[in-house]
This record gives C-alpha cells, sequence and structure tokens, in this order.
C-alpha cells in the first residue's frame, strides 16, 4: 500500500544511502529499531503528538509529519503529555506566534515530569532567525528545530534527536528547490486529502511573511501530482483539495510549462474521484480559461476562495496586489454571470498602514457589491521583515477595532444572505464526521463547502447524499437524506 515502506530490508548499519527519499526510509528504519527498544524497555509504544497551527498547507505537512512517525513506530496521540511532541507552527500573524510560546511552556510542564520526552518544533515560525534566537535563549527545554524547506528531513532530524543525549538540535534552511516525493502519509480523514501542487509564494504582497518563511514558488511536475491523487482515490478518497499560496500561478516555472486549468482537467479525469477543490487563488492571475473549466466541470466544486485584502485601490497599491478595486468587481461579477451557484470566500486584512474610514469604505462597498458567501477578516499585524513593517503611518489599534467590528457585521450579514440562497434545494452533501455535540446527526459540506447537519450515523462518512435543505440556521443547514435530486 502507499504508506508502506518495507523498513524491514533496509540495513541500518550501513552507511546512509545520499540520495532521497531512500535516506529517509533509512532514518525510519533507524527510529523504528529505537521505538522497539523503547517498548520493550517500557512495555509500551512511545507516543507521539502532532500539533498544527495555520493553514491548510501546514495541515497537510502535519499529515506528513504523523506518517513519518508513525511509520518510525511511535502510536500516535492527540494529548501534549506524549514521549515525542512536534508543534507544526504558523508565524503569518503575530497571534499565531503568541500561542505558540504559550503552549510551549505548557509542555515544559509535562516535561519536568517526564524528562526523557522530545520536544520539536518546525513550519513557518521556525524560519524567522529572531525566534530561534528567542527559543535558544528562553526555551532550552526544546529539542528539536527546523524549518519548512527541510520538512522531508523529518526521519533524519528525528534520528539525530532520539540518539542525542542532550541539547537543541536545529536544522534551518534558507531555501531550497528540491521537492521529494514519497514520503509515508497518515492521513486525518480516510476519504478526503489535500494534496500540495506547489510550495512558496513570488508574491511579495507588502505586508504578508510567508514568501520570506516559505521561499520561492516551486510546482510540483503534473504526472507527479495525478499519480498521487490516483493512489489517494484507490485507497478511497473521494475529494481533494488541491493547494498552494497562489494555485492559479501552477506550472508557470515548469520546464515544460502548464496550466493550473489544464491541472484541472486532467485530475478531473481521474475515474472514482468525485469533489475538486483548490486554495488559494490570487485575483490577478485568476484566468478566464479556468472560470470555463470550472463552469463545465462536473467535480470541481462550487466555491472559488478569492482573497481580495482590501477595496480601496489606494491600499491594494500599497500592498502590492496588482489589480484594482475595479478589476477586482469586474472579475468577481464575471464569476458570478458564469457560475451563478458558485460560492465566493475572502480574506480581508483591517488596519494596514495608512488606511482611513474612507478606504474602508471602498472595502465594505466591494463586500456588498460582490456578497461574499464567507469572508475572513483580519486585523493587520506587523512582520518584521515585510515593506508594510517599515511604513510609518501604521493605524492606532482603537481605530482598528472600530473599523473592523463595522466591517465584520457587514460581512456577516451578506453572508447569512447568500447562505439563504440554498433554502428548500435538494444538493449534495459529503458526509465528514459524527456530530460532535449531537451524535444523532452527521456533519458534512454542500459542493459550495456551506455546513449540513443531518440524522444519521457513522456509516454516512465519506459518502455523498443527496439532502433536503429544510433549515437554514445562519451559516449552516439542517437537513434530511432524500432519495431523488430536484
Ligand atoms: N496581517 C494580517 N493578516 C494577514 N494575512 C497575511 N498576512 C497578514 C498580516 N501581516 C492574511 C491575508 C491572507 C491570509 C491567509 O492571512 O488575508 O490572505
Ligand atoms: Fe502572502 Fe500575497 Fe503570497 Fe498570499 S499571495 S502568500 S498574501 S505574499
Amino acid at each position: 500500500m502507499y504508506n508502506e515502506i518495507a523498513l524491514d530490508q533496509i540495513n541500518i548499519n550501513a552507511d546512509p544511502p545520499t540520495e532521497e527519499p531512500a535516506r529517509q526510509h533509512y532514518f525510519m528504519a533507524k527510529c523504528r529499531k529505537w521505538t522497539v527498544a523503547f517498548a520493550e524497555k517500557n512495555g509500551r509504544l512511545p507516543q507521539a503528538c502532532v500539533v498544527n497551527f495555520g493553514c491548510q498547507m501546514n495541515a497537510r505537512d502535519s499529515e506528513k509529519l504523523s506518517g513519518i512517525l508513525e511509520c518510525a513506530g511511535f502510536m500516535l496521540t492527540e494529548n501534549e503529555n506524549a514521549d515525542f511532541v512536534i508543534f507544526n507552527t504558523c508565524t503569518v500573524r503575530d497571534n499565531a506566534n503568541q500561542k505558540v510560546y504559550g503552549r510551549l511552556g505548557e509542555l515544559n510542564g509535562y516535561k519536568r515530569r517526564n524528562p526523557h520526552m522530545k520536544i520539536a518544533l518546525c513550519g513557518c515560525m521556525t524560519q524567522e532567525a529572531a525566534v530561534v534566537q528567542k527559543l535558544r535563549k528562553s526555551y532550552p527545554f526544546v529539542d528539536l528545530v527546523f524549518g519548512t524547506h527541510n520538512l522531508f528531513k523529518f526521519a533524519e532530524l528525528l534520528w539525530t534527536t532520539l540518539s542525542a543525549e542532550k541539547g537543541m538540535v536545529i536544522d534551518i534552511w534558507e531555501d531550497t528547490d528540491q521537492i521529494v516525493e514519497d514520503l509515508p502519509v497518515e492521513r486525518k480523514y480516510p476519504f478526503k486529502s489535500g494534496i500540495n501542487i506547489m510550495f512558496g509564494c513570488n508574491n511579495f504582497c507588502s505586508y504578508c511573511i510567508v514568501p520570506y518563511v516559505r521561499g520561492r514558488e516551486r510546482s510540483r511536475k503534473p504526472e507527479d501530482i495525478l499519480e498521487e491523487i490516483r493512489r489517494l482515490v484507490a485507497d478511497g478518497v473521494v475529494e481533494v483539495m488541491l493547494l498552494g499560496q497562489n494555485v492559479n500561478s501552477y506550472g508557470k516555472n515548469l520546464a515544460r510549462p502548464v496550466s493550473f486549468a489544464w491541472l484541472l482537467k486532467e485530475v478531473e479525469k481521474i475515474e472514482g474521484l468525485q469533489r475538486i477543490r483548490f486554495m488559494t487563488s490570487h485575483p490577478k492571475d485568476l484566468s478566464k480559461e479556468l472560470i470555463q473549466v470550472m463552469k463545465t466541470s462536473k467535480k470541481i466544486c462550487r466555491h472559488l476562495h478569492l482573497p481580495l485584502q482590501s477595496g480601496s485601490t489606494r491600499i491594494l497599491e500599497q500592498m502590492n496586489r496588482r489589480y484594482t478595486k475595479e478589476q477586482y468587481l469586474e472579475l468577481a461579477m464575471h464569476i458570478r454571470r458564469e457560475i451563478p451557484d458558485i460560492a465566493i470566500t475572502t480574506d480581508i486584512i483591517v488596519g494596514f498602514p495608512g488606511e482611513t474610514a474612507a478606504d474602508l469604505e471602498e472595502t465594505i462597498d466591494v463586500v456588498r457589491q460582490v456578497k461574499f458567501d464567507n469572508a475572513f477578516t483580519f486585523i493587520y499585524s506587523k512582520r518584521t521583515g515585510t515593506p508594510a513593517a517599515a511604513m510609518e503611518n501604521q493605524v492606532p489599534p482603537a481605530q482598528v477595532k472600530e473599523g473592523f467590528d463595522r466591517l465584520l457585521k457587514v460581512v456577516q450579514d451578506t453572508a447569512r444572505e447568500q447562505v439563504a440562497r440554498s433554502a428548500g434545494k435538494i444538493l449534495e452533501v459529503l458526509v465528514e464526521e459524527v456530530n460532535e455535540s449531537d451524535p444523532s446527526l452527521v456533519t458534512g459540506r454542500l459542493s459550495n463547502n456551506t455546513v449540513v447537519h443531518l440524522p444519521g450515523d457513522a456509516s454516512l462518512i465519506g459518502k455523498l447524499v443527496n439532502v433536503s435543505l429544510e433549515e437554514c440556521h445562519g451559516f449552516y443547514y439542517l437537513g434530511r437524506i432524500c432519495k431523488d435530486l430536484q
């Protein structure tokens, strides 16, 4: 099977191979020997906990970390009081960093009671030199720190950490052009999966730290992506989410360039695959060809996440977004005309340096015109090293808060109105889980990403069912399974 690597056939007494992924398989085998010895000594398997912070890309990376730990013989747990704990961090806004520091303090408490515990940190935060400095100085109990570019080396770093007596193992790379395929992955859901189609970002929006911590844009080869999806489908996956910071520029830098629209058409051909999602789209790169492909597709979900960031052309220019308010509006309206049942969601930042009440009005105007089905609204967070951090006209927090609340109200009103559009319809729901607060219900999503709760049990998980959408409760529906499609 996909995740099965014949570790017992690897000679771990020989020198490690130099090529990847064989080298990582070798270190997984070494770690496996360590976990077996641990189990013999302690009468139980060592436990490992992977904690994910941040976006879908991080969630996918966490599945890779889990896959490697499981292959190495660890038992995965959600309890942070484990033998090996790894935080996969996010640094897109400062509150994400603060959360990690707080949680590290809690881990230290566990480690005092279990001195053999190993603590690791990876992800976007660790790519910042100031963070590593702070860890060295104030968090010396952390055992392993590595970054986003060498995640594929995790098995090797894990071995170094397990076999080290003391001290922090730190391995941060500035950048990489390597894309290593064929490492194990432990999926959170058996029926749906994220797939990285590209890494990094070249856009350098002036507020954003991502290009600095994730490096330059690199696309995976289409044949590797398609092969991965085929294997996932053979393993029971019915929904895929193609992941990248800017999927619309997928394939531009390949030796044989292809477009994202072309890739989608190829993915659509995979038999057994039922739903295709993707994120994130940059408005400046979203092609008319892509809209046509979405329009005619039977599998691409009726959902487009199209970050606006600001509705003021002046602020957009300062943000280096490379589109105007009018261009965004024209694009969104074109999409709504071509695909009327589509849900458009967005990200908006409030309080970018120099933003005035008039600028915010422009943003609110776009929200009213486009009628976003959902919008993630963020308070601007100053990220050291980005051009916006050096801008002088930072907005006072009280003004930001006032604008944020005003925007949020409009966003919620329009979103509620949009979600209600589906009331009374019979639509397909992919059931994802048993409802957390009411076990007589299951929860799933419409093609347009709206959440639906319906009576049912765990046997429905991973199935596509036709649901009559009976009651709209603001942002979600209560429905009932129905045999015929309208
Ligand atoms: N401050 C606030 N929000 C930010 N985002 C990215 N950088 C920042 C920042 N410095 C938001 C953008 C992006 C989303 C993932 O995070 O809206 O689309
Ligand atoms: Fe950040 Fe802009 Fe790249 Fe998105 S497109 S990751 S906001 S730099």
